[in-house]
C-alpha cells in the first residue's frame, strides 16, 4: 500500500500458487445468460471490434474453438461463493473502496484491446496465460467510432506474460492490454472510488430527506431594510440569509457521516435477499455474501439502514462487519436489544447461522 497503491504498478509473481479458478468455463458460459448478471462479449474479427452486451444464451456464444473472442462477467463475487472469497482476501483495502470480482474467459488471442481504466485494479490470473503490456497514459485518445474504449496511440513500457497464480496491480489510469496467450481465465478484482459531486449530491439529498422541518426555524428579517428605489433588486441580506440556511443544513458532521454510511452500504444494484431463516442459538453468524456491513464511530450501517450503536454492543457489531462472521459465543453476550437487531437482520436475509448461509444464498 505504502509503495504501489494509487502511485505505480506491480507484477506480483506467484500472489496466490496454486490457485483454482473460482468458476468454470461452463458455471461462467450458465452466468452469461441470466439478465441478472451483468455480461459482455467482446470480439475481434479480421481486424474489427464488437462488442454485446448480455445475457446471451450458449449458441449466442462462439464456440471455444473460434479464437480471439473475450467474455466478461462483472460481480461473480455476488453469486459464487469461492468468488466471494478469493474478493475477500483483497480486505487489505477498506470495503468502502472494494467494488467486485470481475472474471474473463479468452480463447487465443482474447482480449479487450489497449485501454485505461479509471479505478485501480488487480490482475490475477487464474488459468492459462495472458499476456499483459503496459505504460503510462501519455496520450488518452480513444480509436473513433468503435464499440468499445479502445487508445489509439497505445505506448506499451513494459511485457510480462502472466501464469496462473501471478497477479498485476495497476493504479487508475494506466494504459493496459492483455492479450491471451491460449485459452485462459483472468480475474479483475476492481475498487470504486466516489465521485466528488456525486457524493455531495448523494448525501445531500439523504440529509434532506431525512430532515423533519423545523416548526420555529428562523424567519427572515430585515430591520435595517432601508427605502429603495431599486425594488426589483434581491437584498444581499437575504442572499447572506440563505447562505447560511444552507450551510445549516449541512453542519452536522455526525449527520453526515450517517448519510454517507448509508449510502456506501446501498447493495448492489439487481441485489434482492430473500427471506432468512430465523438464527439457531448455537450457531456463528455469517453476513450473506450479498451484504455491504460498514460502520463509523457513531453508527453501522448494512444495506444502505443505519443504526446507532454503543458499548459492547459495538463492539460485538462491528466486529461483524470486520469479520463478516460472529462467533456463537459472543453474541451470546449481546444485549436484548442488539439480538432483536440480529434477528432482524437475519429475517431480512442478510446474515445467516453458518451451514444456513449456502442454501439460501
Ligand atoms: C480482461 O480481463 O480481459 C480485461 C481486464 C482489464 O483490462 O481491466
Ligand atoms: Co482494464
Amino acid at each position: 500500500m505504502r509503495r504501489h497503491w494509487q502511485k505505480k504498478p506491480l507484477l506480483i509473481r506467484q500472489a496466490f500458487p496454486g490457485i483454482e479458478p473460482p468458476v468454470s468455463r461452463n458455471d461462467l458460459f450458465s452466468m452469461a445468460a441470466d439478465e441478472y448478471i451483468e455480461s459482455r462479449l467482446v470480439q475481434q474479427k479480421a481486424g474489427e471490434w464488437t462488442m454485446r452486451q448480455g445475457p446471451f444464451v450458449k449458441r449466442q456464444l462462439p464456440t471455444v474453438k473460434t479464437p480471439a473472442w473475450t467474455l466478461l462477467i462483472q460481480g461473480v463475487d455476488l453469486h459464487v461463493p469461492a468468488a466471494h472469497e478469493l474478493l475477500s482476501r483483497f480486505r487489505f483495502v477498506p470495503d468502502a473502496r472494494l467494488d467486485d470480482l470481475m472474471v474473463s474467459y479468452a480463447t487465443d488471442g482474447g482480449g479487450v484491446g489497449p485501454h485505461f481504466d479509471s479505478y485501480d485494479v488487480f490482475l490475477l490470473q487464474v488459468q492459462g496465460k495472458r499476456r499483459w503490456r503496459i505504460g503510462h497514459m501519455n496520450d488518452a485518445a480513444l480509436i473513433p467510432d468503435l464499440p468499445l474504449k479502445i487508445l489509439a496511440n497505445f505506448q506499451p513500457e513494459e511485457e510480462w506474460v502472466l501464469e496462473p497464480g501471478d497477479m498485476l496491480y495497476l493504479p487508475p489510469r494506466w494504459a493496459h492490454d492483455g492479450v491471451a496467450d491460449g485459452e485462459c481465465m483472468t480475474c479483475s478484482i476492481g475498487f470504486r472510488a466516489p465521485v466528488r459531486d456525486e457524493v455531495g449530491r448523494e448525501v445531500l439529498q439523504r440529509l434532506l430527506d431525512g430532515e423533519e422541518p423545523v416548526a420555529n426555524s428562523a424567519l427572515y428579517r430585515d430591520p435595517s431594510q432601508p427605502a429603495t428605489d431599486t425594488p426589483a433588486r434581491i437584498p444581499s441580506t437575504l442572499q447572506e440569509f440563505t447562505k447560511e440556511a444552507v450551510a445549516r443544513l449541512v453542519e452536522s458532521p455526525k449527520a453526515l457521516a450517517c448519510a454517507l454510511g448509508e449510502w456506501l452500504s446501498e447493495p448492489k444494484p439487481l441485489v434482492a435477499f430473500d427471506e432468512g431463516a430465523p438464527l439457531r442459538h448455537e450457531a456463528d453468524i455469517v453476513l450473506d455474501r450479498r451484504t455491504r456491513m460498514l460502520y463509523d464511530d457513531e453508527h453501522v450501517f448494512i444495506n444502505g439502514e443505519s443504526f446507532r450503536a454503543g458499548g459492547q454492543d459495538a463492539m460485538l457489531i462491528r466486529y461483524l462487519a470486520d469479520h463478516r462472521f460472529l462467533p456463537a459465543a459472543q453474541w451470546g453476550r449481546a444485549s436484548d436489544e442488539a439480538r432483536e437487531l440480529l434477528a432482524e437482520w437475519a429475517q431480512a436475509g442478510w446474515m445467516h447461522s453458518t451451514g444456513d448461509d449456502e442454501v439460501t444464498a
